[in-house]
């Protein structure tokens, strides 16, 4: 198996995240970056919300030669971020193994996961699982204050994801 964590963070919970679940996973990850930074909250909901696209710095949108995708996001109320929004948009998922990974404040985001999961099938790819993670409470903490927390998580998210695409092949 050839694993590539695809991620978006705005205030580093799911880079932490990510890069434990890869190490788990013995992948590379691939951080989408925004060239807006989207600081304001309202109108990052904004554009979650009206599911806007953004335009990335160095985007590479290339998924051959991986056999799964592990697509990593903030939740933006009760939506995907721009930046996530585009890649689905641009990347080929036709016939692809992914698994979505919703990060939340909450533990879980149904209708977010929903969407995610509608749009990744629209494009083709083969849904192994559509899971959500806590990340940070934006206004009580830091994503480097819940460092080890995060790292832990992503572990056991990397052990998930690993036992979930084991079965598929
Ligand atoms: C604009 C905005 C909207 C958010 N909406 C939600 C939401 O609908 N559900 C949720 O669980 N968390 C929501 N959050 C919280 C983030 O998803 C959470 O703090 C996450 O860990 C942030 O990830 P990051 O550190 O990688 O940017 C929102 C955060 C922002 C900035």
């Amino acid at each position: 198996m050839k694993p590539l964590v695809v991620f978006f963070t705005r205030e580093g919970s799911t880079r932490i995240l990510a890069q434990a679940a890869a190490e788990k996973l013995q992948c590379a990850t691939r951080e989408l970056v925004d060239t807006k930074e989207r600081k304001s909250m309202p109108s990052a909901a904004f554009s979650a919300l009206l599911r806007w696209k953004a335009k990335l710095q160095n985007p590479d949108f290339s998924t051959e030669g991986f056999d799964l995708l592990v697509l990593m996001t903030p939740i933006w109320a009760s939506n995907l971020p721009p930046a996530m929004n585009t890649f689905l948009a641009k990347a080929s998922l036709q016939g692809k193994n992914v698994v979505l990974v919703g990060v939340g404040a909450g533990n879980a985001n149904p209708n977010a996961l929903e969407k995610f999961q509608g749009v990744a099938k629209k494009k083709g790819a083969n849904v192994v699982a559509a899971l959500d993670c806590l990340g940070i409470q934006l206004m009580k903490e830091t994503a480097s204050e819940q460092e080890d927390a995060l790292k832990e998580r992503g572990t056991k998210l990397g052990e998930t994801i690993l036992e979930k695409a084991g079965t598929e092949k």
